[in-house]
C-alpha cells in the first residue's frame, strides 16, 4: 500500500481546526446572498485571489471579513456540517473544534446563535456518522483582557457544550501572560486550557503558555525548537503539539514545506500531531496536510501510523475512547496487511 492510501485509510482525530476557517468560497458567496451581506468578491475566483498571505495578520484580515456572512444559527450549522461531512471521508472519527465567538459578538451576533448552530451539527454528526467531538472557545488575543472575560461569562452558561478555552488571533505583541487572569478563572470554572503559541511568536511565548496559562496542549509550537531546554521539557511531559503544515507554509512561517519541523518533532519524541487549522484558506484538509508534508519531509509508513496514534493520544477523549481510537488504528493496519 502506498503512503497516500495508508493516510486515507487510517482512522484519526483532528485537534486543531477553526470552524470559521472551513468556510469554502462557494458557501461564503451563497451565504452572502442569503443574508444580503456585501463582499468585495464577485465570484469564487476573486475570493481565491485574496488568499495570498505574507503572514498571520494578512490571513486574519481576510478570515474576519469572510466570516461576516455568518448571521443565523443555520449558517453556523451548515458551516459545521459541511466540515464534518468532508472529514468523515478522511476517516476522522473525533474532532476538537475551535470557535471565535468574540469575532461574531462584535458584529452583533448572539453567543447562543453561534453555539447553537455548531453544537446541533456536532450532535447530528455523532448520531449519523459516529464522529465524537469537543468544543474549545478561543479568546481573541488582539482584544483586551476585559473582552475575554465577557466571552468567559457567556461560556460559563454553557459548560455542557464547551469543553475548553484557547487563545488565537494575532500572536506577535500579544503574549499568553496578557491573559493569565482570564485563564486562571477559566481553569477554576472547569475549562481545559490550550493556546496557540510559537506560531509567529517566540519560544518564550510557548513557555509562558505552559507556565502562566497552564495549558494542557500547545497549538503550533513551531518556534519552541529555538529553545532545546523547552523541547526537552515538552518531551518529558509529553505535552501535545497540534501542528499544521500547510498553514505554516501559507502564512510563511516556513518558506518551503521541506523545512517543516514535524519529522524533527517525531524524532525528538514529542507528542506531535498533524491538523489543518483553516483548511479552506490554506489549501487542504487534514489528509492533504498528512500527504503533502509526508512527501516534503520524507515521512515513512511508521511515522504516519505514529501520527494517527498521536492524534488520539493527544486528544481530550476519555481514556476508554482513546483506546478505541488506538484499537481502530491497529485494526486498520491488520486489514491493510492482508
Ligand atoms: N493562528 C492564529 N489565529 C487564528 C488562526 C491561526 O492560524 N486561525 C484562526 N485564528
Ligand atoms: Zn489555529
Amino acid at each position: 500500500m502506498n503512503l497516500n492510501a495508508l493516510i486515507d485509510a487510517l482512522p484519526k482525530a483532528e485537534l486543531h481546526l477553526h470552524i470559521e476557517g472551513t468556510l469554502e468560497p462557494e458557501m461564503m458567496l451563497s451565504l452572502a446572498k442569503r443574508n444580503k451581506i456585501d463582499l468585495p468578491y464577485a465570484n469564487v475566483k476573486e475570493v481565491q485571489a485574496a488568499y495570498e498571505f505574507n503572514n498571520l495578520q494578512d490571513f486574519l484580515d481576510v478570515y474576519y471579513q469572510g466570516m461576516s456572512v455568518l448571521i443565523e444559527e443555520r449558517d453556523f450549522y451548515d458551516l459545521t456540517w459541511a466540515y464534518l461531512e468532508k472529514v468523515h471521508g478522511d476517516r476522522v472519527r473525533h474532532v476538537e473544534i475551535f470557535f471565535d465567538p468574540q469575532a461574531h459578538m462584535e458584529r452583533g451576533i448572539a453567543f447562543e446563535t453561534v453555539l447553537g448552530g455548531i453544537t446541533s451539527a456536532l450532535e447530528t454528526a455523532h448520531k449519523e456518522m459516529g464522529i465524537s467531538s469537543k468544543l474549545i472557545m478561543c479568546f481573541l488575543r488582539h482584544l483586551p483582557e476585559e473582552a475575554a472575560f465577557e466571552a468567559l461569562d457567556c461560556a460559563c452558561k454553557h459548560k455542557d457544550h464547551i469543553f475548553g478555552v484557547g487563545l488565537d488571533s494575532s500572536e506577535a505583541g500579544n503574549p499568553p501572560e496578557k491573559f493569565s487572569r482570564v485563564f486562571a478563572e477559566a481553569r477554576a470554572q472547569g475549562f481545559v486550557p490550550v493556546a496557540h503559541a510559537g506560531e509567529e511568536g517566540p519560544a518564550a511565548y510557548v513557555k509562558t503558555a505552559l507556565d502562566d496559562l497552564q495549558v494542557q496542549r500547545v497549538d503550533h509550537g513551531n518556534r519552541a525548537f529555538e529553545d532545546p531546554a523547552l523541547i526537552a521539557r515538552m518531551v518529558r511531559d509529553q505535552t501535545p503539539l497540534t501542528m499544521c503544515p500547510l498553514s505554516n507554509l501559507r502564512l510563511r512561517g516556513i518558506e518551503r514545506l521541506d523545512q517543516h519541523p514535524i519529522k524533527k518533532a517525531l524524532n525528538a519524541g514529542l507528542l506531535a500531531t498533524i491538523n489543518s487549522d483553516d483548511p479552506s484558506y490554506f489549501g487542504g484538509y487534514v489528509n492533504d496536510n498528512y500527504k503533502e508534508v509526508a512527501k516534503a519531509v520524507g515521512l515513512d509508513a511508521a511515522d504516519i501510523v505514529q501520527l494517527a496514534k498521536n492524534s488520539f493520544a493527544a486528544s481530550f477523549m476519555p481514556d476508554a475512547d482513546k483506546q478505541q481510537g488506538l484499537d481502530a488504528v491497529a485494526k486498520c493496519l491488520d486489514q491493510v496487511k492482508k
